[in-house]
């Protein structure tokens, strides 16, 4: 769903690359003519994903992705420099997701597209597990109630959002996960995995 709207040509920005699996699989979208920047902070992930680029580039013959250190909350990024932001997991561990989302907003291009997955929260975390460590590796310590999220999104001066795809969080699905199992039943119905669409309004004519 991410990448059915990047096209051939397109300058797409990754927030959060990790080892840049989702960098790469817009690389192939796009294509020669366009360029895949990935942003992460950590030093491990970023000589991670620039080891992955060499194969890619050695298995695809594409050159079209690059990795920069930088914060989510202060993009190393022109303004205008990009038509398409995505991000996977990401935007939840950070403690000023308004923030993030004002940098999006300045780096885009108008007309640019935003698509990101993450975590909110539907109910609030019951009390005693808004500390847990566990639950905040697993992004969903620190995740935002679903108004909220969408409402800085907007507040950064988004249009509308559409949620594209969401799926609830199960006891199930927690109790194979092993952050999470000794948690399980108190995050039934709690979180979701949410992809939401959003756009930058074009730029008009004289203003
Ligand atoms: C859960 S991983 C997701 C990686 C990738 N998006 C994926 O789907 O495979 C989170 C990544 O975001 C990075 N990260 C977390 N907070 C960040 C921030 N505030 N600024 C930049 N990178 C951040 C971490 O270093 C890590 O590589």
């Amino acid at each position: 769903m991410t990448f059915s709207c990047l096209e051939p040509g397109d300058i797409v920005l990754d927030l959060g690359s990790g080892a840049g699996k989702d960098v790469f699989l817009a690389a192939r979208k796009v294509g020669a003519s366009g360029w895949v920047i990935g942003v992460d902070m950590t030093d491990e992930m970023l000589t991670l994903a620039r080891r992955n680029a060499e194969k890619f580039q050695d298995s695809t013959g594409l050159d079209n992705v690059e990795f920069r250190k930088g914060c989510i909350e202060d993009l190393p990024l022109e303004d205008a420099s990009v038509a398409i932001i995505i991000s996977n997991c990401v935007i939840n561990l950070s403690p000023d997701k308004a923030q993030v989302f004002r940098e999006a907003f300045r780096v885009l291009r108008p007309g640019g597209r935003m698509v990101v997955s993450d975590i909110v929260l539907d109910r609030p975390l019951p009390s005693g597990l808004q500390d847990h460590a566990g639950l905040y590796t697993a992004c969903i310590a620190g995740a935002l109630p679903r108004a909220k999220y969408l409402e800085a999104i907007l507040q950064a001066g988004f249009t509308q959002t559409r949620i594209l795809t969401e799926r609830g969080h199960q006891a199930g699905q927690a109790q194979g996960d092993p952050i999470t199992n000794e948690v399980a039943d108190s995050l039934e119905g709690v979180a979701a995995s949410i992809t939401v669409f959003t756009e930058k309004p074009p730029a008009m004519d004289g203003v």
